[in-house]
């Protein structure tokens, strides 16, 4: 059973975890030294659709977005202290236009995306002052698929120097780049990374090169995964004179076994640990009735290939999230409503065996994304 890692039985103490769930719930998991999975804590709270966890583990505080709002209601952000055995208690509660799905700390500060919005916060948190800034986005038509009806932005990524925001706009067909201004918390939008219509760029994560004497320089690269055109790109960064990023593509291609995805089947989550590359895909049915988890290998030189495809333990694997050791991967599926831990062999990058799965709340509907499990984070 423990092919992978045969240590991993001398883990001492338990571990914790937090999921979001669309029926409104923070659920605290515990991951204990036998490999048994539980929930021990669930809390009422995040408005009517928590959505998204982040966590600053310097002050043991974690957001929690809501994504219920929409043009009209407001979504909010809500902070908490992590106590003794992943207990948790609310800090201070903001109201948030739009409905947020994402959101990032920086610099002493906390960017959000929602709607057609992205929001920016002041950290410590204060109930009810208002955002340091509201960012609102428009389209001039609508783009080619249903989807893209209005923008969408969809994460919010720091680049590697702390300097940029980066947000895909699924709606928009493009990755929209601020420079933060370090003064204020600002930010200033820079010229966006276009895609071609249909695209949906949902997720993206940076890597840079660490710094070594044969390579003439740093290389900074931002891999990005779509969801509605189902392809994976990778864009080598540099910082403009103008203060300003330039991106050139370098990769295209779609992320699994054969170049096609079945029919429905779309990217979500985007992770990387090492060399290794991590893209979740729902609606594939690649392990019936489960879906799938897609490893790629990163060269040297930046270029990425596919490598490994895996079960995701459940249906429709929104988020998932690797351990800091980077032995275990925790897999949020949304429609079956479960976590899903798997083996990571920290070497390889490779996933192995299902060590433990959790049913945790009711089950979603697959066709109803406003419903299941909507995340999950390590408490590390
Ligand atoms: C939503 O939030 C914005 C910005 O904080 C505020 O101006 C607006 O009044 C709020 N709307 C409602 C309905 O609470
Ligand atoms: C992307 O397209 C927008 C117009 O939609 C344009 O303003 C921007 O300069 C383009 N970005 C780049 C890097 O060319
Ligand atoms: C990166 O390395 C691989 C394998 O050595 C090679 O096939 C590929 O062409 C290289 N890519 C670039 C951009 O140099
Ligand atoms: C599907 O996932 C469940 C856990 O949720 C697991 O018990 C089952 O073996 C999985 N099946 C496949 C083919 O991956
Ligand atoms: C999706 O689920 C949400 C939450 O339960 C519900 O409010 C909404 O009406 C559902 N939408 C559809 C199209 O069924």
């Amino acid at each position: 059973m423990f092919r992978y890692l045969p240590f991993f039985i001398s883990l001492a103490a338990a571990t914790n975890l937090y999921a979001t769930h669309y029926d409104g719930n923070i659920y605290t998991l515990s991951l204990d030294s036998g490999n048994s999975l539980s929930i021990t804590l669930s809390l009422k709270t995040c408005g009517d659709a928590p959505s998204w966890l982040s966590l600053d583990p310097s002050t043991r505080t974690l957001y929690c977005s809501d994504h219920s709002g929409n043009a009209v209601i407001n979504g909010s952000l809500t902070s908490y202290s992590v106590g003794q055995h992943g207990r948790l208690t609310e800090l201070a509660k903001t109201t948030d236009v739009g409905a947020a799905v994402h959101s990032v700390i920086y610099g002493g500060k906390h960017g959000k995306n929602g709607g057609s919005a992205l929001t920016t916060f002041t950290l410590p948190l204060i109930s009810d002052e208002g955002p340091l800034q509201i960012l609102r986005y428009q389209m001039p038509q609508p783009g080619p698929k249903p989807q893209q009806d209005a923008p969408h932005p969809h994460q919010v990524i720091l680049d590697p120097t702390g300097s940029f925001l980066l947000v895909p706009d699924l709606g928009a067909d493009q990755v929209r780049v601020y420079a933060i201004d370090h003064h204020s918390g600002h930010l200033n939008a820079c010229p966006a990374l276009n895609y071609t219509a249909g695209s949906g760029p949902r997720h993206g994560i940076f890597w840079k090169s660490k710094p070594s004497h044969w390579a003439q320089a740093p290389v900074t690269m931002l891999y990005t995964v779509s969801e509605l055109g189902g392809h994976f790109n990778a864009f080598s960064v540099s910082y403009a004179s103008s203060g300003c990023l330039a991106f050139r593509e370098t990769q295209s291609f779609v992320p699994y076994p054969g170049g096609q995805l079945p029919a429905g089947a779309t990217p979500a989550e985007l992770r990387m640990v090492g060399s290794s590359i991590y893209a979740s895909i729902r609606f594939d049915q690649g392990f019936p009735p489960n879906d799938s988890l897609v490893t790629s290998a990163q060269l040297p030189n930046g270029t990425v290939k596919l490598s490994q495809i895996t079960s995701s333990y459940g249906t429709v694997p929104r988020t998932f999230a690797i351990n800091k050791k980077g032995t275990l991967v925790a897999i949020g599926d949304q429609a079956s409503s479960n976590v899903a831990i798997v083996m990571r062999d920290p070497r390889s990058g490779e996933l192995g065996d299902l060590v433990a799965s959790l049913q945790v709340g009711e089950p979603g509907q697959a066709s109803n994304s406003s419903t299941g499990l909507s995340s999950i984070i390590w408490e590390e």
